[in-house]
């Protein structure tokens, strides 16, 4: 085993829960991607993060973009996952998006919304860390599963 594989292997064995970052596009429809490195950083200042891939088709969109909002998914929304994780295909359909007073585009049925603008990009290896600023939140108030992501694949709560 090659020690990339050996270090992919370990990092996986951190479960993790899913989440798709959105954002709008200039012609006004909405683009989301895929991540599981989400984090929570700071409760004051309010502050989230997660990565995006240096070689993502998505970089642009998102170095063009000044603002963007988290969405953490639910068990129910794995098919939405995988769509967003599709190379070339980071459009959402209307009927999956809501627009949040500030404009931020928010997935409807997703445990939480969290509207940011960008804090901070900081260059790390072969990825972007987003550091964002949460300007308003969204809580469902629902006992919803989250959608769960292990050892290369989506996993449930035992
Ligand atoms: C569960 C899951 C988690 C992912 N997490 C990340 C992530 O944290 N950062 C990232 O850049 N890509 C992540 N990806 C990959 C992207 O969603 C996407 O598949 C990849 O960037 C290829 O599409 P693109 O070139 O259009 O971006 C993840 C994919 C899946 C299925």
């Amino acid at each position: 085993m090659n020690e990339h594989r050996a270090l992919r292997n370990a990092f996986g064995q951190f479960g993790t829960g899913v989440a798709i970052i959105t954002i709008a596009d200039p012609q006004g429809s909405t683009l989301g991607l895929t991540v599981n490195s989400f984090s929570s950083v700071s409760l004051d200042p309010p502050l989230i993060s997660w990565c995006l891939a240096n070689d993502s088709d998505m970089m642009t969109q998102f170095a063009d973009a000044n603002r963007f909002c988290a969405n953490i998914l639910s068990a129910e929304q794995q098919e939405l996952s995988n769509a967003m994780a599709r190379p070339g295909t980071h459009e959402l359909g209307p009927c999956h998006v809501e627009t949040s007073a500030s404009g931020d585009r928010r997935i409807v049925g997703a445990l939480a919304c969290f509207d940011c603008r960008v804090h901070e990009r900081i260059v790390a290896g072969d990825h972007i860390i987003y550091i964002g600023y949460v300007e308003s939140v969204d809580c469902a108030e629902t006992q919803a599963a989250p959608l769960l992501y292990f050892r290369g694949g989506y996993a449930g709560l035992a």
